[in-house]
This record gives structure tokens, C-alpha cells and sequence, in this order.
């Protein structure tokens, strides 16, 4: 696999229109979803997927007008949104009534598994929140009884399999197969009632980061670099995020001076950067990219690399590492 097949560029991202079961749901329509890394937990089979190696988490996407809806759901696996544009609203509960938090450009909320959670774009623009799914296999989603509901009145069936039956389309469904059964009571009361002020403790504004200048990598000049999620680590010398607990991956932001270097490092696991603002040079075993807002680019294990802030601007980007606590990093 050659560093292109590692790198997916903002503006090469291929949306899914049609991923989810609230695909023509008013007010859900005009969503796009992307899968960058993994298989994500798409219901539909045409969702494309940029790159496919298995990372121990998924990266994804969502792209949303103004006004537009993600429908209320929950997942098995933790679920992670950097807003990489705009402004969102993420509500929580059943019928998204519990509670309601705005986030900004660069903040990052955590989902547990027992939240029911939607969002909105509530700013004036198109814009983008760039996701983080734990596990290869984050399972199916689970969705509000509402959203089976009202997607059957627009023609769409879910699966038990995951996939959809569009019965506008001509479709029935397969022999042998049959449908997700509506969620249930019970399955809607293993989620926990989290309220707008409790909706603080699972998000981390970016003006709150708590950067360090003594990190592993921020021991060099120009760089400064927050533990975001995941507990402390003494390898990569960071203490606990903010959102400190066990989601079997980490993220860190990094932020660069103009011309601040990571000299040559290597590391033992996967290693996914994605641009928030600025250009970022990353070289790999000699091999040289530039990356730009809103790109995602995965490091070979093992690899040398090194970070540099070519633009005028500084450069912020967020890292997701495999694993709780991962290793050292190793300076060449
Ligand atoms: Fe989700």
C-alpha cells in the first residue's frame, strides 16, 4: 500500500446519500456519510470505503446544510465527533428532548454506548463533523422507535441483517429475511436520561484543551500537544484526557508554529492524522505529503515520520492512536 492509498483528501471524500434508515426522512435527506477508514456501520452496501485496513476503530464522516438531521440512535462502541466546521447542535435522549449542547469548530464531544444521540446543523453553511467509531466491528446501529416509524412512511424498510428494503423502489423483502424489529421499551430504558448541563461532562471545548509543552512529541520547539480522550499515559509522558475514560483509542490534538518540526519518530501502532486548520508536511521513510484542512492520513506501523508546519498559519490537527495507553514513541 503506497502513501496515496493511506491519505483521503477532503475534497476526494465519497458521500453516501443513502447510508442510513432516515435517508429520506425530512429534515434527514440531505445528509452525506462518509466512511474514511473501516467499515463503519453503514446499512447500505454501495456506502464506499476509502480505505479498508482495520485500525482497531472506524473514521468517519458527516456532511450537513443548515437545518438537516441526524437522527436520534446509539451505537455498541464509543462514538467521537471532532466539529471540524460550522456549528452543531447534539441532543440527547429518545425523542432528543433530555438535553441539547452547541458545539463549535474544534471541539469534540464523546458518546457512550447508553445515549441516545442526534445532531443538527445549526450554523449558516454547509459543514462537516469528522467521527471516531471504537472497535473494527462497531455492530449495528440502534435507532429511536420513531425513526423505523417514520422511514417506513417514506418507504424504507431495515433489515435484522443491517441492510434496507426500499419498497419505492420496487423492493421486497428477501425470502427468509426479515425486518429489524422496532426498538423496544426495554432496549430504549437501558439508556441512560442525560440532561443539557450533564452534556458538558462528555465534551471538551476547544478552548479548554490543556496543552503541554512537555510531551513526547512537544518537547520540540513550536509544538504543543493535548491528551483529549483516553486516561493517562506515561509512554507518551501526557496525562488523562478531559474524557478520560477507556474508549480503546485515543485522541490527542497537536498543534504546530509555522515551521515547527516532530523530527524522525517512529511508532507500533496505528496512527490516523486529520488537519483541522493549516498544512502539515508529513514525511514517511523519506517520502514526503502535504495535507490540508479537513484531510485524513494514516501512518504505516513501524514507519519513520516526521511532522512539519510548512504554511504561514499554525497548523492544528487531531491524532487517533490504537489503544488506551499506546507505546512510547521511538526517536531516530
Ligand atoms: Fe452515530
Amino acid at each position: 500500500m503506497n502513501l496515496q492509498e493511506r491519505l483521503v483528501r477532503y475534497r476526494d471524500l465519497r458521500p453516501c446519500l443513502t447510508a442510513f434508515i432516515d435517508t429520506r426522512s425530512p429534515g434527514s435527506d440531505k445528509k452525506e456519510n462518509f466512511t474514511i477508514i473501516g467499515p463503519g456501520v453503514s446499512e447500505n452496501p454501495d456506502q464506499y470505503v476509502h480505505i479498508e485496513l482495520p485500525h482497531g476503530f472506524n473514521i468517519g464522516g458527516a456532511r450537513q446544510p443548515p437545518g438537516c438531521l441526524n437522527s436520534q440512535h446509539s451505537h455498541l462502541t464509543n462514538e467521537v465527533f471532532v466539529v471540524h466546521s460550522g456549528k452543531w447542535a447534539f441532543r440527547s435522549g429518545v425523542d432528543a428532548s433530555d438535553g441539547e449542547i452547541i458545539l463549535s469548530e474544534g471541539d469534540v464531544i464523546s458518546l457512550p454506548t447508553d445515549i441516545f444521540r442526534g445532531f443538527e446543523n445549526v450554523g449558516e453553511d454547509k459543514a462537516f463533523l469528522y467521527a471516531v467509531l471504537g472497535r473494527d466491528d462497531p455492530g449495528r446501529v440502534l435507532w429511536a422507535p420513531q425513526v423505523f416509524d417514520l422511514a417506513r412512511d417514506f418507504g424504507l424498510v431495515l433489515m435484522e441483517d443491517g441492510s434496507l428494503v426500499d419498497t419505492r423502489e420496487g423492493e421486497i423483502p428477501p425470502e427468509g429475511k426479515s425486518p429489524m424489529p422496532r426498538t423496544t421499551p426495554e432496549q430504549v430504558a437501558q439508556h441512560q436520561v442525560v440532561s443539557s448541563k450533564q452534556m458538558n461532562g462528555i465534551v471538551i471545548r476547544r478552548n479548554d484543551f490543556r496543552w503541554s509543552g512537555a510531551s513526547a512529541l512537544s518537547r520540540f520547539d513550536g509544538i504543543e500537544e493535548a491528551a483529549l480522550l483516553g486516561p493517562a499515559n506515561e509512554a507518551e509522558a501526557l496525562p488523562g484526557g478531559h474524557l478520560g475514560w477507556s474508549h480503546e483509542f485515543v485522541l490527542r490534538a497537536l498543534r504546530f508554529t509555522h515551521g515547527a518540526s516532530v523530527p524522525a519518530h517512529r511508532r507500533w501502532e496505528e496512527e490516523v492524522i486529520f488537519v483541522q486548520s493549516g498544512h502539515l508536511c508529513v514525511s514517511v521513510n523519506g517520502e514526503t505529503l502535504e495535507l490540508g484542512p479537513g484531510d485524513t492520513f494514516t501512518t504505516p506501523i513501524g514507519s519513520s515520520r516526521t511532522f512539519t508546519n510548512t504554511g504561514a498559519a499554525t497548523c492544528l490537527a487531531y491524532i487517533t492512536r490504537r489503544n488506551d495507553q499506546p507505546e512510547a514513541p521511538e526517536f531516530l
